[in-house]
């Protein structure tokens, strides 16, 4: 089971052994981190944004789609490192990862 850190917004972390085969939207949301996700993953909304903490992360992970940029032109808060948590997937290769919930939402 990987381990993924999410970062709340008031700094505090919590380390999830996230299961494979979810998304990491349901698994944050499964582990209350304070995402909306109002479309429940069919990439309608732009309430699931997370924040990747590291770069290196960020280029590992599968290029997000152009469905998802565009819809990710729509979130509050967006930066450089930014991913809709819906549009990906748990498994081992995230062992260690680190998402932020962005500070607006
Ligand atoms: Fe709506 Fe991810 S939950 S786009």
């Amino acid at each position: 089971m990987p381990k993924i850190t999410f970062v709340h917004r008031d700094g505090s972390e919590t380390v999830v052994d996230a299961k494979n085969g979810l998304s990491v939207m349901e698994t944050a949301v499964d582990n209350d981190v304070e995402i909306e996700a109002a479309c429940e993953g069919s990439l309608a909304c732009a309430t699931c944004h997370l924040v990747v903490e590291d770069q290196d992360w960020f280029d590992r992970l599968d290029p997000p789609s152009e469905d998802e940029e565009d819809m990710l032109d729509l979130a509050f808060g967006l930066t450089k490192t930014s991913r809709l948590s819906c549009q990906i997937r748990v498994s081992d290769a995230l062992d260690g990862i680190r998402f932020r919930v962005p500070d607006e939402t």
